[in-house]
């Protein structure tokens, strides 16, 4: 099959097009054959830790749209041909290929209403968002600030969130307000004429989806016992996170920290088909890449200002 992998060229690695061998599904997993994939920056900056080993061709790439070509012995819920996307169960994901396997449950029927293309946008980002918002124990009568609003995970965390009759603020940059504004945000501060920091807030839960920031950054935005979550922590929310892990709260204001660490569930990809058709998410789409084009779509994830989701055309 046709795929993209590393392959190790003098010192360094890189991204090769070629043929590599189709992935046999094991008993508890589905051969999906791919038409779209999505890019997630994970995949680049694993790349670059991959680089320092030599290894075996590997293909990256965790999420994935396309069709079931086959099922293992004891996987049950899915058949032949059924419409599916996937949030890939192997840590390196496999996607950027014309096959991928996956276990069963990290597997969905894809939403009715969604195009592939916009169906491979969703399960690593949208998975993010939902889990972190529920890290901040989202509700109907809360308050919340999302950073990064209109990046991949944010643009479905202020859908999600919405979604629950929650008040939502997204912090994005001149270029992006109308985008953030369209996906059903109350509110939409442009970070290059404000800092969010430094106006009236009381928020109950701030979600840093491009990990900016810190707890003690947002602190006098965040009600007493706020939740302030992170997507990557820098040298600050590390020790807030690390202190509410073991005290249960990280400062006098019983303010907690958590860094998200998103987990695939077949769960979470079945309540977003149901989001999504009842008009509650879409996937907001940057740019298309072809598979042969992959480097180039890993150099555009590299700016940091992808608007929604960079989406890889397997099949054209
Ligand atoms: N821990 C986990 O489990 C997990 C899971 C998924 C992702 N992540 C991490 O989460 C981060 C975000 O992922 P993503 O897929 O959303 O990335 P992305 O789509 O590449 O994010 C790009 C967006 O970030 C926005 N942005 C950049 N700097 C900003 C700033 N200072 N303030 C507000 N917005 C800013 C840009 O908007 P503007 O151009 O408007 O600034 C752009 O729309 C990545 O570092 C990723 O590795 C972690």
């Amino acid at each position: 099959m046709k795929a993209v992998f590393t392959q190790r060229k003098c010192i360094k690695s890189v991204l090769t097009y070629g043929e590599t061998s189709k992935p046999t599904p094991a008993d508890d997993e589905v051969l999906i054959e791919v038409s779209h994939a999505s890019l997630n920056p994970i995949d680049w900056k694993l790349f670059k830790i991959l680089q320092f080993y030599p290894f075996k061709q590997i293909v990256q790439g965790k999420d994935v749209a396309g069709t079931v070509a086959a099922v293992g012995k004891n996987a049950a819920k899915f058949k032949v041909g059924d419409e599916v996307y996937s949030y890939l169960s192997y840590t390196l994901g496999g996607g950027f290929a014309e096959y991928a396997v996956s276990n069963e449950n990290t597997v969905a029927l894809k939403p009715g209403n969604m195009s592939f293309a916009e169906a491979a946008g969703v399960p690593l980002a949208g998975t993010t968002a939902w889990q972190s918002l529920q890290l901040g124990e989202i509700s109907a009568d809360k308050n919340v600030l999302i950073i990064g609003a209109s990046g991949g995970v944010g643009s479905y965390a202020v859908q999600m969130a919405k979604s629950t009759g929650a008040n939502v603020t997204g912090v994005c940059s001149g270029n992006n307000v109308e985008l953030v504004e369209s996906l059903g945000a109350d509110n939409v501060i442009d970070y290059q004429k404000q800092d969010f920091r430094t106006l009236p807030g009381n928020y109950d839960i701030v979600f840093d989806a491009v990990g900016k920031h810190s707890l003690s950054a947002c602190s006098d935005i965040l009600v007493p016992e706020g939740h302030y979550i992170t997507t990557m922590p820098n040298v600050k929310s590390f020790f807030e996170v690390k202190k509410t892990k073991s005290k249960g709260v990280s400062n006098q204001q019983n303010q907690k920290a958590h860094l998200i660490s998103a987990s695939a569930s077949a769960e979470c990809l079945e309540m977003f088909a149901q989001l999504s058709e009842t008009g509650q998410l879409k996937t907001v789409i940057d740019r298309h890449f072809g598979l042969p084009a992959l480097e180039d779509a890993y150099a555009y994830s590299r700016t940091g200002r992808a608007r929604g989701k960079i989406i890889i055309d397997v099949k054209g």
